[in-house]
C-alpha cells in the first residue's frame, strides 16, 4: 500500500510511520513543515505528485488550550484542513482515515461512551475535531473515523510527551498533584496505530473508538507513570478546579470499544500493561 500521512511528526503519527515501515508499506510523512493542510491547492498538488491509495490523517492543532485563543487557527487546521484532506482524497478516489477525538462526546454520560451515544463537546478543541469528522464525511467517499483517548508515547524529545512531562515535573518536586475528577482512557499510540492498520488492512469503515482497555482518573494515571518510574515523587489527587485552564474539558472522557468488539477485531490491550511495556522501553528500566 502507498500511504500519504500528515501529522508523521507527532506522537501518533510517528509511531503509525514506524508501522507502516514495519508492515512493508510505502509512505510519506507531512508535517507543517512540508504541507499547509490549510491550504487546498498546496495539499492537492502533494497528493496529485505522490498518488497514494490511501489516506492516514493525523495532523492537527492539538493544543486544547491554544484552541480557545487562536479559533481561526484551530478552525483552519483542524476543520478546513481535514476537509481540503478528504477532498483531495475523492478527487484521486483513495479512502481517508481521520483521526478524531474522545473529547468529542462532551459531559453527558458517567460511563464509557460508545459509537451511538450523542456528540457534544463542551469547548472548540473538541468542536473542530467534531466539525473536521463531519467534514471527512461530507467529502470522502469511503472513510474511517477513530475516536482515541488521552494519548501517551512518542521519544521523549516530543513536545506532546505526557509520560516525560510527568517525569520531568516529578524530578524537579517531591510532591505533585493531579486530578482526581477528570477521567479518561489511556491509550499507547503503538497499539492505536497496529489497530489502526489492522482496520484499514481489513477494509473497515465507519465511526470506532480507539482506547487501551481500562479508565483512571488523572491522578490514577499519573501515579502509575511514577510508580513504573520508580521516583519517590509523592502524587497527590486533587480537585481540577486547582488548575487553571482556558478549554471547558469534560469530567469523563473514558471510552469503550464497542465498535471494535461487535466487528470482533479489538486488539486493544489494558492501559497498565501498554504503560509498563513503553516506560521499560523508553526508560530501560
Ligand atoms: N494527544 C492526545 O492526547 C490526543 C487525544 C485525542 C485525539 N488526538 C488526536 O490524535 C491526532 C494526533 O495527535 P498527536 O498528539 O500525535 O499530535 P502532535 O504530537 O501535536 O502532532 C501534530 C501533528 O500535526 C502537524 N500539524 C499541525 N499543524 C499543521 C498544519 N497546519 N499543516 C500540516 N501539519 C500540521 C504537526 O506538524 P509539526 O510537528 O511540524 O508542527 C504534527 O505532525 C490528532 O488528530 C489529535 O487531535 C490526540
Amino acid at each position: 500500500m502507498k500511504v500519504f500521512l500528515t501529522g508523521a511528526s507527532g506522537i501518533l503519527g510517528s509511531d503509525i510511520a514506524k508501522q507502516l515501515e514495519l508492515l512493508g508499506h510505502i509512505y510519506r510523512g507531512f508535517d507543517s513543515q512540508n504541507i499547509d493542510i490549510g491550504n487546498y491547492k498546496d495539499v492537492q498538488s502533494k497528493v496529485e505528485i505522490f498518488k497514494p491509495d490511501y489516506i492516514i490523517h493525523a495532523a492537527a492543532m492539538t493544543n486544547v488550550d491554544l484552541c480557545e485563543d487562536d479559533r481561526d487557527a484551530a478552525f483552519r487546521i483542524n476543520v478546513i484542513g481535514s476537509q481540503n484532506i478528504a477532498q483531495a482524497a475523492a478527487s484521486i478516489n483513495v479512502p481517508v482515515t481521520y483521526i478524531s477525538s474522545c473529547g468529542v462526546y462532551g459531559n453527558d454520560k458517567k460511563t464509557s461512551y460508545t459509537e451511538t451515544d450523542v456528540t457534544k463537546p463542551l469547548n472548540f478543541h473538541h468542536t473542530t475535531k467534531l466539525a473536521g469528522e463531519r467534514k471527512v464525511m461530507e467529502y470522502s467517499k469511503k472513510y474511517l473515523i477513530i475516536r482515541p483517548g488521552w494519548l501517551f508515547g512518542g521519544t521523549i524529545t516530543h513536545k506532546k510527551n505526557f509520560v516525560e512531562a510527568r517525569r520531568k515535573e516529578a524530578a524537579q518536586n517531591a510532591i505533585i498533584n493531579s486530578a482526581s475528577d477528570k477521567i479518561g482512557s489511556p491509550t499507547y499510540t503503538v497499539d492505536l496505530a497496529k489497530q489502526i492498520l489492522m482496520l484499514i488492512a481489513g477494509g473497515y469503515t465507519g465511526t470506532f473508538n480507539v482506547v487501551n482497555e481500562g479508565c483512571a482518573t488523572r491522578y490514577e494515571y499519573v501515579r502509575e507513570i511514577v510508580n513504573l518510574l520508580k521516583l519517590n515523587t509523592i502524587v497527590e489527587p486533587i480537585d481540577s478546579g486547582a488548575f487553571k485552564r482556558k478549554a471547558n474539558m469534560p469530567d469523563n472522557e473514558c471510552l469503550e470499544n464497542a465498535n471494535l468488539n461487535l466487528k470482533q477485531v479489538n486488539i486493544m490491550p489494558h492501559w497498565k500493561d501498554s504503560m509498563k511495556e513503553y516506560i521499560t522501553k523508553t526508560y530501560k528500566l
